[in-house]
């Protein structure tokens, strides 16, 4: 089967994704001056989209940039690019960086340039989620220089880790910071159970407010178990029955060994189980991508 035509979204236009370019002076790929969202599409639709939004909105406006996009015209090209692309389910990514660099860094008065580019989501092993999957731990704290609450372009850690975690045989890697306090993953957040409890780090530690994170507390505590954020460290691990990491584009997936360490059964928890199902009943993906 031929692979399918992407498109993608750039300045105003649609391009063939393989047609689509970016100045070589844009302020995001020259400084990393940019924000952005990773938003899941299904049928056709970005789920949880005004939560998406307004995160944007605020990583925005919490580095001076202004959106002089809409909601609805911002959904519209999510939906857009998965449609010419004939993606039904599909992760969009929504960047958008200050614009072109003038030659000094507080020179900003060029207007934001948004790009939307999308992948099929379909790519997700299903195994992942049935079997669990292994997270290292960085060998580096991180520290964040701008506001956590910031969805910044700016990944370079997070990308570092992931190759530690690569190297590792690992799907992921978790961060603590300078303390040894659990932080999250290079891309997801990061949960435990514990006797009966569902229990995640909390935001003041300075970690993203994750979109998913805050539905699975939500339907955690709609389904009667005790949900609350925790401040947890690896030497507690083998106190912790399960373990789980949430983002858009995974939703929910079972975490068994952490550190090259098992938790609990070393197999997706009840918990956990219940959690990935009631997600999956509330978004309509079937339950195993
Ligand atoms: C650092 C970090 N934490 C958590 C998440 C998960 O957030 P969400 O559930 O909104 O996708 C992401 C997603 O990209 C992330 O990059």
């Amino acid at each position: 089967m031929l692979p399918r035509m992407r498109w993608a979204y750039v300045d105003g236009r649609y391009h063939r994704e393989d047609r689509a370019r970016v100045p070589v002076l844009d302020r995001g790929l020259l400084l990393g001056d940019g924000v952005f969202e990773t938003v899941r599409v299904k049928n056709g639709a970005p789920e949880y989209f005004q939560d998406h939004f307004e995160r944007l909105q605020a990583s925005a406006s919490l580095v001076r940039m202004r959106l002089p996009w809409t909601r609805e015209e911002l959904e519209s090209v999510c939906a857009g690019v998965c449609r010419r692309s004939s993606l039904r389910d599909a992760s969009v990514r929504i960047t958008v960086t200050r614009g072109a660099y003038r030659g000094t860094l507080s020179d900003t008065g060029d207007p934001p340039r948004l790009i939307v580019v999308c992948a099929d989501a379909e790519h997700l092993d299903p195994g992942l989620r049935s079997k669990g999957v292994s997270v290292s731990v960085a060998s580096f704290p991180r520290v964040h220089a701008i506001d956590p609450r910031v969805k910044a372009t700016a990944y370079l850690p997070a990308v570092l880790a992931r190759l530690e975690a690569d190297a590792q045989g690992c799907y992921e890697s978790l961060f603590l910071d300078g303390r040894g306090r659990i932080l999250e993953l290079s891309t997801a957040n990061f949960f435990v159970v514990r006797g009966g409890e569902v229990l995640t780090p909390p935001l003041r530690l300075g970690i993203l407010a994750g979109v998913t994170r805050k539905t699975v507390l939500r339907l955690a505590r709609t389904s009667g178990s005790a949900a609350r954020e925790a401040v947890l460290r690896l030497e507690d691990l083998p106190s912790w029955d399960e373990a789980f990491l949430t983002s858009s584009v995974r939703g929910v997936m079972p975490v068994v060994r952490v550190g090259g360490s098992r938790v609990g059964s070393g197999r997706p928890g009840p918990t956990t189980r219940a959690l990935m199902r009631a997600f999956a009943e509330e978004t309509g993906r079937p339950l195993d991508r």
